[in-house]
């Protein structure tokens, strides 16, 4: 197994890349602390995992809050080995049609300070044991790609990627890596957004093989980015998105419909 005697911090637990990775890390022999905003739903995840997970309730866009979950998953499973900053949420408006307060600030709370607070709680966690780590963030390719009505999810994006750069140069001597991986369209609650927009079979036939991603093809690749077989990947986005960032369109749309 991956990650055995490995303790990892997964946040957005409960959401569908969450609960898919929390569920690849179990498998792999990591305990988790399971944290989400949604306390009922994070509850939810660890019950199918027994005393490998607990459930935490945790606002990401509060530092104390954040320090509070590491200090949580230590007490409980005796050292941090993993954090994955997974928590993120959409954002859907034209550029013009923004109010600031509620288009770009909660958005980049939770995407570009929620893993700031992360990155810097668990270094600082590692720091105290003494420990080699990995810390993981979640970008997206949008962290790269420009696109309409995303300004605010873009930038967070983007930020994310940069961060990681960052603080992998700052961590490199506390042997700490800091990688991130950025998906591309993955069937989760937030993608059946387009689903209400009617837009589903649409951007299902943009994808170079007609096919979403699967949130647990993407805990695969934290999974990988975790253990000891990617020592030497360090200060990257590593992009999943199955080509989409590389080509955007397929040349024949009706040849995957
Ligand atoms: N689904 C995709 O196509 C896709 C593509 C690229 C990147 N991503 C990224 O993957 C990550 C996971 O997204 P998902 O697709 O599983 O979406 P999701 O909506 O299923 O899960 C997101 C989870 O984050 C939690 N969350 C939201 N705000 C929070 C906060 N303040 N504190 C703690 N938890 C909070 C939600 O409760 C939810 O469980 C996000 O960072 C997202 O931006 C998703």
């Amino acid at each position: 197994m991956r990650l055995s005697d490995k303790v990892a911090v997964i946040t957005g637990a409960s959401g569908g890349i969450g609960a898919a990775t929390v569920a690849k890390f179990v498998a792999e022999g990591a305990r988790v602390l399971a944290a989400d905003i949604n306390r009922e739903a994070a509850e939810e995840v660890a019950a199918r995992h027994g005393d490998q997970v607990l459930a935490a309730a945790v606002d990401v866009t509060d530092y104390a809050q954040v320090v509070g979950m590491i200090d949580q998953a230590v007490e409980r499973f005796g050292t941090l080995d993993v954090m994955l900053n997974n928590a993120g949420i959409g954002s859907a408006k034209m550029l013009l049609d923004h109010d600031p307060a509620e288009d770009f600030d909660p958005v980049c709370k939770v995407n570009q300070n929620g893993v700031y607070y992360g990155i810097l709680a668990a270094a600082k966690k590692l720091q105290s044991l003494g420990k080699p780590g990995v810390i993981i963030n979640t970008s997206s390719i949008y962290g790269t790609m420009a696109s309409e009505m995303t300004f605010s999810y873009n930038t967070s994006k983007a930020a994310v990627d940069m961060m990681t750069k960052c603080a992998a140069l700052e961590l490199a001597p506390l042997n700490i890596r800091v990688v991130a991986v950025a998906p591309g369209r993955v069937d989760t609650p937030m993608l059946r957004q387009y689903e209400a927009l009617g837009l589903w079979d649409h951007i299902r036939r943009e994808q170079m093989r007609g096919e979403f991603t699967q949130p647990a093809e993407i805990a695969d690749i934290f999974a990988f980015l975790a253990s000891q077989e990617s020592n030497c990947i360090n200060g990257v986005t590593v992009m999943a998105d199955d080509g989409f960032a590389q080509f955007k369109y397929p040349l024949l749309p009706e040849a995957v419909s």
